[in-house]
């Protein structure tokens, strides 16, 4: 879809927040920059976005949302380099992720144009909330959800299109712990786990909550057939290295299509590191750590950048994993956020100047 915008309406804040953060501590999406942008759906049609200060949204308590979870979202940051040039990494995938979620969600698909030159408008307003700090970034996060009326279990007629942002830090602080589930599911064939649904998340918040109180801070996500297949872990795709070989699993119908899982993958064959993308069984990672040959765990994710796992929990037995000098981790991290901030050359043509 290529409809054209020209101007997009601004209204500027007349009282910023800006200097009541301390960017030198963030946390991650507690603390909200100045200006939304919001998008309407209604007679059939996304109407002109427009660019307002940072503000609650108003919906009847019939709104199909409340009620039927219409709901898609999306996770980006934005990056400012030494010379203030803001940059994003590969936003288009975004906007086409959440037009395929739209699409499984019964959600009216929005013009990428919308998407893109709203995002822009948005983060050259809001530039001064980009944190520069080491590992901190603006988080930025674009949603769509079903504003319109009525209990009748049917697609809404109105939606909101809204990006807000969040300078932050680290999603996760110190170590990450995750179980591997055996009981719960979070996807099934042929439902909605590649979508960006806010219903995917609900739904794992419960057995997340378990494994917490367990002491892990993450579940790992497996086949609901039975539970003998790695699928993903709540907010981020999953790497094992195995020996030498880094694998990661398969996307499909269950699993989310992340654009940092692909770009590690991409990556580390450009650095001839060994990369296999086939399913990975529980059983091969359990004995992987038994005879010592498991040497890595890490997660993948615009929030989570790569999250080095240092063990995992599987039938009420805890294993640790190795504590390497030189990680893929470490070494993948380094050059993703090396070509997202603009301190190395980008030769795969990701990185986005806004
Ligand atoms: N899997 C899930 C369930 C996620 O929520 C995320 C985060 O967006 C990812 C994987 C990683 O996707 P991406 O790298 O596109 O952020
Ligand atoms: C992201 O990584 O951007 C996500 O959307 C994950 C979210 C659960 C924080």
């Amino acid at each position: 879809m290529s409809t054209i915008i020209k101007d997009i309406e601004i209204i500027r804040t007349t009282s910023t927040t800006i200097n009541e953060v301390d960017f030198d501590n963030l946390t991650f999406g507690s603390v909200f920059s100045d200006h939304m942008l919001v998008c309407d759906y209604k007679d059939g049609e996304w109407q002109m976005p427009k660019i307002m200060p940072y503000q609650p949204v108003t919906l009847d308590p019939s709104a199909k949302i409340f009620h039927y979870g219409q709901s898609v979202f999306e996770g980006m940051k934005a990056y400012k380099d030494a010379d203030e040039n803001v940059w994003l990494f590969r936003p288009e995938q975004n906007c086409k992720r959440l037009n395929i979620s739209s699409h499984r969600l019964a959600i009216p698909e929005l013009p990428e144009s919308y998407f893109m030159e709203g995002l822009k408008a948005l983060l050259e307003l809001d530039k001064d909330w980009i944190p520069t700090k080491d590992g901190s970034s603006l988080y930025i996060r674009p949603f769509v959800f079903a504003s319109g009326n009525g209990f009748h279990a049917s697609p809404a007629d109105e939606y909101k299109f809204i990006i807000c942002t969040a300078p932050s830090g680290a999603y996760f602080s110190g170590d990450v712990k995750v179980l591997i589930e055996e009981t719960y599911s979070r996807s099934a064939d042929g439902g909605v786990g590649f979508a960006k649904a806010g219903g995917n998340y609900a739904g794992q918040f419960y057995p997340t909550q378990l494994a917490k109180e367990k002491g892990y801070q993450q579940v790992i996500w497996t086949d609901d057939h039975k539970h003998e297949y790695i699928e993903e872990a709540g907010a981020m795709n999953i790497f094992v290295r195995i020996n030498d070989t880094l694998i990661t699993g398969p996307t499909s119908d269950r699993i989310l299509d992340g654009i940092t899982r692909k770009s590690i993958i991409e990556l580390a064959e450009a650095e001839n590191i060994p990369v296999e993308v086939r399913k990975i069984t529980v059983k091969e990672v359990v004995e992987a750590a038994n005879n010592g040959s498991l040497k890595e765990m890490f997660g993948a994710g615009t929030a989570a950048v790569i999250s080095p796992i240092s063990g995992f929990g599987y039938k009420d037995k805890d294993y640790e994993l190795p504590k390497l000098e030189k990680t893929y981790a470490s070494y993948l991290k380094q050059r993703i956020t090396d070509i997202q901030t603009n301190k190395v050359e980008d030769p795969f043509g990701w990185r986005y100047k806004v």
